[in-house]
């Protein structure tokens, strides 16, 4: 069986959800805090095991170029002033893993993101990362579906339990089998009353690279765009897909309410943050 050594992380979107602030800023470069929320996926992505990272990207998104890109100046800068941890902190960034770019010339949709993948996976197993689906976790979520794919040697797709009143919001899994996880199919955001399980497919993936001859006949779907999740779907008819319940909270950084949560979350994990911050929150809590 072959290792999952590579993910590919589109992040080429428009963010129409988070307009205006996504006119000039990528959501996946938001800040949670003081880091932004790629920078988050990619460490998940680098304590999972993963080695080469792909960003689909795009010519608005030069800045997540230049973040995980080596900064002379800034580094030099900081030196002079004697400045060492800082330097260090910058460092680090550029060295977490290779990672490269390439850009998708038009946001066609997830599907259209991930087949300019192709080259960059080869023949190998990969991991598919959505740049603004954060999680936060004991265990890193990518290992726990690369855990999966190692049990099975099968595709993965990580999940979450959902309540019954947002089922209509995402792709929810029917099982074939509810012990082992092995995936019947997936219900585009069904209504209440004809979804097949409460176990939404949330932005992490482990796919076989057989997924690339079907994303290139793939026709548009939802919103006129090439769905991922519609190639995962016609692969399901041919090839063995399995459920990854995820441990951990899953945030989706692309809407408004999601991005509070986890701010507010990552603060209250922090030494240097959780006594203000959680103060705080009582103190308004009372208020109101
Ligand atoms: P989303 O559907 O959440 O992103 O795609 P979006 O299209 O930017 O969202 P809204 O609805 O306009 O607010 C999931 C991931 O796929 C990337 C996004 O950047 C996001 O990280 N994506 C989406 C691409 O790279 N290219 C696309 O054409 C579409």
């Amino acid at each position: 069986m072959k290792k999952v050594r590579k993910a590919v992380i589109p992040v080429a979107g428009m963010g129409t959800r988070f307009l205006p602030v996504t006119k000039a800023v990528a959501k996946e470069m938001l800040p949670i805090i003081d880091k932004p929320t790629l920078h988050y996926i990619i460490e998940e992505a680098v304590q999972s095991g993963i080695e080469e990272i792909l960003l689909i990207t795009n010519s608005y998104k030069k800045v997540i170029e230049d973040y995980f890109d080596q900064s002379y100046e800034l580094e030099h800068r900081l030196s002079e002033k004697g400045k060492t941890k800082e330097v260090e902190l910058v460092q680090s960034i550029s060295k977490l893993a290779r990672i490269y770019t390439i850009r998708q010339g038009e946001p066609l949709g997830s599907g259209h993101a991930i087949l300019l993948a192709k080259n960059f996976v080869g023949d190998e197993p990969f991991a598919v990362m959505y740049g603004d689906d954060l999680m936060m976790y004991e265990k890193p979520v990518l290992r726990q579906l690369i855990d999966i794919y190692e049990k099975y040697d099968a595709s993965v797709i990580g999940a979450k339990k959902v309540t019954e009143d947002v089922v209509e919001r995402y792709g929810i899994i029917d099982l074939e089998d509810s012990k082992t996880g092995k995936i019947k199919t997936i219900v585009e955001k069904p209504k209440r009353e004809e979804a097949p399980s409460l176990y939404a497919g949330l932005g992490r993936y482990i796919v076989k690279p057989e997924i690339f001859s079907i994303l290139e006949q793939l026709k548009t779907g939802a919103g006129g765009e090439y769905q991922f999740t519609d190639a995962m779907k016609e692969m399901m008819t041919k090839e063995p897909f399995y459920m990854c319940e995820m441990d951990g909270t899953y945030y989706d950084i692309g809407n408004q309410f999601g991005y509070l949560k986890a701010t507010i979350d990552y603060a209250l994990k922090r030494d240097d943050l959780k006594e203000q911050i959680s103060e705080y929150i009582h103190e308004i809590a009372k208020e109101k």
